[in-house]
């Protein structure tokens, strides 16, 4: 029987109620297709600092890397200073583990009435792949004299040759697997060093597959296709912030950030991924049983998908849209339904039928 180590980090938030949901469905596809997670919980994130000064324990990177996966909800709190979480949480695994795909599928679940009236699942059903190492996020800067009259602040962008390739070469290996059309969207009419050369060396790559159709975007036009034509996209490569604000229009497209599900790949294998939802810790409606789940289960599904298990992979990917069209709905999207409820329906989903 395979068995896989998984380390679960709920962070701060509704981490603490979607991730024991989404643990119940991966137990219960687990089950059905024989195979076992071993699950280890760390209590680490923001609310671990206010006690311990620090999101994770010193060795905390050590623990992590003996695992298979990482199954993480989100992290930050309202009364924790909001540049910390990343810098010591996420962009710290992110980075740290090579993990530089961040994969976020856009797709109109089953049943769902998503804001773009007369689009269907077929129309928005594409994969954002997000540079997720370097670029705008690189905490690469300083706040001189900041209390002055001359204060001044930076943060500098790095894009590198060997970054930009690699996660251009998955984007089009990826495009191979779907339906072979790679949108770079890019603002290098502005950013004229940067991302004409994140333009530059993507063309470059481009050119390697010739069976893969390559065009360039603007992001402020690629926002209004977003909303106005989603079905021009299949593999859409971007830098590291545009990714995560283009993300966000994605789940809302969806109909709601809470479906919006991700992994933070490193597709060598050097170390282990990290799968959670696109969104945050929702401080506004956590403790309060009505998070949706559905973003949290689907990225144990592309936890799965990534251990190999594509069949049980399959089968919650089956279990959320039964769910979904059978019109079970949490608050976010107008309905009465408790993110327990949500999480049940798709575990008896899997027993049952999926
Ligand atoms: P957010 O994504 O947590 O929430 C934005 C809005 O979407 C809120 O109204 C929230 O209630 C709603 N929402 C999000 N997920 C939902 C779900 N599953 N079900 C129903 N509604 C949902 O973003 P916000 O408010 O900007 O940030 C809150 C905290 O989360 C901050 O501390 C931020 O730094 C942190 N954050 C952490 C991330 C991570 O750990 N990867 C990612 C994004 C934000
Ligand atoms: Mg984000």
């Amino acid at each position: 029987m395979n068995r896989y180590k998984i380390a679960a980090v709920n962070g701060d938030g509704i981490g603490h109620e979607i991730v024991p949901v989404g643990l119940q469905v991966l137990n219960t596809v687990a089950d059905r297709f024989g195979f076992q997670l071993e699950v280890t919980h760390f209590p680490w994130g923001a609310g671990y600092y206010r006690e311990h000064g620090d999101f994770m324990p010193a060795d905390g990177l050590d623990t992590l890397r003996q695992f298979d996966a990482i199954y993480f909800g989100a992290v930050g709190l309202p009364d924790v200073d909001d540049t910390l979480p990343a810098m010591l949480y996420t962009f710290k695994v992110r980075t740290n583990f090579q993990q530089y795909v961040n994969y976020r599928p856009v797709k109109l679940l089953a049943g769902i009435e998503g804001p773009l009236r007369n689009k269907t699942g077929q129309d928005i059903d594409f994969v954002v792949i997000r540079e997720n190492n370097e670029g705008e996020f690189v905490q690469n800067g300083k706040i001189v004299h900041g209390d002055s009259p001359y204060g001044v602040a930076t943060d500098t962008s790095v894009f590198t040759r060997f970054g930009i390739e690699r996660i251009a070469h998955y984007s089009f290996q990826l495009a191979r697997r779907r339906r072979k059309h790679v949108t770079n969207v890019t603002k290098s009419n502005t950013l004229i060093h940067s991302l004409a050369y994140w333009d530059r060396v993507i063309g470059e790559v481009a050119a390697q597959y010739p069976d893969v159709t390559y065009r360039k975007m603007y992001v402020d036009a690629a926002s209004a296709n977003f909303v106005l034509r989603p079905e021009i996209f299949d593999v859409v490569l971007t830098t590291n912030m545009i990714g995560d604000i283009l993300s966000d229009l994605g789940g809302a497209i969806m109909g709601s950030l809470g479906y919006g599900p991700s992994g933070n790949i490193n597709p060598e294998r050097t170390f282990p991924s990290m799968f959670e939802p696109i969104h945050g810790s929702a401080p506004d409606i956590a403790g309060k049983g009505i998070a949706n789940p559905i973003g949290q289960i689907w990225s144990g599904a592309l936890m799965l998908e990534h251990l190999g298990e594509t069949e049980a992979a399959g089968a919650v990917l089956s279990a959320i849209n039964a769910v979904t069209a059978q019109g079970l709905r949490t608050a976010d999207m107008g309905g009465t339904a408790t993110t327990q409820q949500v999480g049940e329906a798709i575990c008896a989903e899997l027993r049952n039928h999926a």
